[in-house]
């Protein structure tokens, strides 16, 4: 596996390559979501290239930056032997000058849910998604469901720039009690991971309760409500493919998303109906 700090040289490798290239762009901490992403982009390309950075453009002052978990030897690992062919692990500098153009997310999709809470967040990951497309020289690009209103605005981003890659949707992968997992799961102890089941299991109860023909949100978010009443909700949202609010469940067009906070860990999870 090649391993790329440069910009300039990530890209001059991929540029040459002969052949269609998936590419996972991540902040490393890696776990099996990360990989069923990369195993997905082997499988759909003749080659897989992955970059690890955490992106401090997306973080807003106060939030975790400094203590976002760093595993760069067993991420490393975990990538060779899934078979990547390169990995891209630049530093700031390699990403960032001092003033240089930048994305901004839109005015109401990237200021709703996580926008709302964390307002500024979208133009720090379209910025950088922007940035390692076009380093990576994608065919493909893979990204998570787990994080809906990111992969949607990516997906709004590369159509309205008119970008040459294809955005591929890719589902949730949780532990064995449900959990989705995330980098951030390492926040959680024992008992906060128990009490963090709750997240889940009110996604799953208003997926069965859709299953049994309810589609009045506001019959399932008090059903969901139940479920939560442990945590400190942030929110629970329905909504369309293209983040608008729902009040009706409409199949294959609904998303169910929800923030809480386990102790000081916000956890965000979604389901896709
Ligand atoms: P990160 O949180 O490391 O996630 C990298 C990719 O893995 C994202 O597309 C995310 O949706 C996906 N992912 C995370 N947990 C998952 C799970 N349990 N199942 C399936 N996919 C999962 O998202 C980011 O990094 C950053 O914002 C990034 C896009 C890299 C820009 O900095």
């Amino acid at each position: 596996m090649k391993i790329f700090h440069s910009a300039k040289e990530f890209k001059n490798y991929t540029k040459n390559l002969r052949g269609s290239i998936g590419f996972v762009p991540t902040m490393g901490a890696l776990h099996d979501g990360h990989m069923s992403l990369v195993r997905r982009a082997k499988e759909e390309n003749d080659f897989c290239v992955v970059s690890i950075f955490v992106n401090p453009t997306q973080f807003l002052p106060g939030e975790d930056l400094s203590k976002y978990p760093r595993r760069i030897e067993a991420d490393t690992k975990l990538c060779e032997l899934a078979g990547v062919d390169a990995l891209f692990l630049p530093t700031l500098e390699e990403m960032y000058e001092e003033d240089e153009p930048s994305i901004k997310a839109p005015k109401i999709n990237g200021y709703v849910l996580e926008g709302f809470v964390r307002p500024g967040h979208f133009d720090g990951v379209l910025t950088v998604v922007m940035k390692l497309l076009n380093i990576s020289s994608a065919t493909k690009a893979y990204f998570g469901q787990k994080d809906a209103q990111q992969l949607i605005l990516i997906e709004q981003m590369v159509k309205r720039y008119f970008m040459d890659v294809e955005i591929v949707a890719c589902p949730t992968i949780r532990e064995k009690e449900g959990l989705a997992m995330s980098s951030r799961n390492v926040y959680l102890d024992e008992e906060q991971k128990k009490a963090s089941l709750a997240i889940s299991k009110s996604l799953f109860a208003a997926g069965t309760m859709v299953g049994a023909g309810e589609l009045d949100t506001a019959k399932i978010e008090a059903r969901m409500r139940e479920e939560l009443a442990g945590l400190d909700v942030e929110y629970i949202t329905f909504c369309d493919r293209n983040l608008g609010k729902q009040e009706k469940i409409e199949l294959k067009n609904s998303i169910v998303l929800v923030a809480a906070k386990v102790g000081a860990t916000r956890l965000i999870d979604n389901i896709w109906i």
